[in-house]
């Protein structure tokens, strides 16, 4: 789990590197007054960042999409979040960036051109893949758009409160009688050896973790399919398991106060996640043996 950025954390804003508790922004801002902007959490392992480009290809959808330019060139990016997790002590941290369309007078339609409020920041964070998790089924309350990452995320943290609320970890939402996502994650499940997982469309988030295991799926010729998947067919799965930047790949043995099949990390799960770290591992180390070079 993601911790608090540490005291001594430094980091990135508009252009300068300042300590954590230097960085301020106007309350201006229309991060701060309308939740206008978008932004991206990006895993690193071993001081390297994980699918670095396919998170700042998602960021470019997700600017275009809120009809915002990208203040920085992709270059420059890199530089950016390689320097702010070097200053941070490298390892397994957790980067996040921030894009608002700037500080202005309060007016839904800002009037004069805007500079972007670009902010990033590292915290070191402790893995836990692998790990249980139990959760609940709650109806997917968002707006129509969720396949940008929007900062405006009160609809997601009010979910994540119910399942807290209710002693779980995520809640798994379910639009007009089917799934969508979890409210920070991605979810698969697993019935009669088929792993299945909603397809990309506006109701979910598209994420880099999900992707990249419907691919490792397919490498595999692991039986597959993305598709649709009802609320009864999610709660009558054999396995069900989460995907996000964070946990990585999650099984979940508890739903709602049942158990998930025999209410431990299932055998399907247990080979994807060991394909997914190997795959995972064999990256980190050629970044790093890319950098040392
Ligand atoms: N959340 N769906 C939602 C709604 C999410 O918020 C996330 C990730 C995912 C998984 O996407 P990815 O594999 O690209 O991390 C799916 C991040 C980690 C967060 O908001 O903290």
């Amino acid at each position: 789990m993601a911790a608090i950025a540490q005291p001594g954390a430094i980091v990135y804003l508009n252009g300068e590197w300042l300590p954590l508790s230097e960085a301020r922004v106007s309350v201006l801002d229309r991060g701060f007054i309308f939740g206008d902007g978008v932004y991206e959490v990006i895993p690193s392992f071993g001081g390297r960042l994980f699918r670095p480009d396919q998170h700042l290809d998602r960021l470019d959808r997700s600017l275009a999409a809120v009809k915002m330019n990208n203040p920085l060139a992709r270059e420059r990016w890199r530089a950016v979040l390689n320097t702010l997790l070097e200053r941070n002590g490298g390892g397994d941290q957790s980067v996040y960036l921030q894009i608002t369309r700037g500080v202005a007078r309060r007016d839904h339609v800002p009037i004069e051109p805007l500079t972007p409020t670009v902010f990033a920041m590292s915290s070191p964070v402790v893995r836990q893949n692998r790990q249980p998790v139990t959760a609940i089924v709650c109806e997917d309350i968002r707006w129509k758009w969720c396949q940008i990452k929007s900062i405006a995320l009160l609809a997601n943290v009010l979910m994540r409160l119910e399942a807290q609320e209710r002693g779980a970890y995520e809640a798994l939402l379910i639009r007009d009688g089917f799934l969508t996502e979890g409210a920070a994650s991605n979810v698969f499940i697993v019935k009669d050896g088929v792993v299945r997982t909603p397809p990309h469309s506006k109701n979910l988030l598209p994420g880099i973790t999900r992707d990249l295991i419907v691919e490792l799926l397919a490498r595999n010729h692991i039986p597959h399919a993305e598709t649709s998947v009802s609320e009864a067919e999610l709660r009558a799965a054999d396995e069900i398991f989460l995907t996000s930047s964070v946990r990585e790949v999650a099984p979940v043995v508890k739903l709602d106060d049942r158990p998930v099949g025999k209410g431990v990390p299932g055998p399907v799960w247990e080979s994807v996640v060991s394909i997914y770290e190997q795959f995972r591992n064999a990256e980190v180390a050629r970044a790093q043996a890319g950098a040392a070079a």
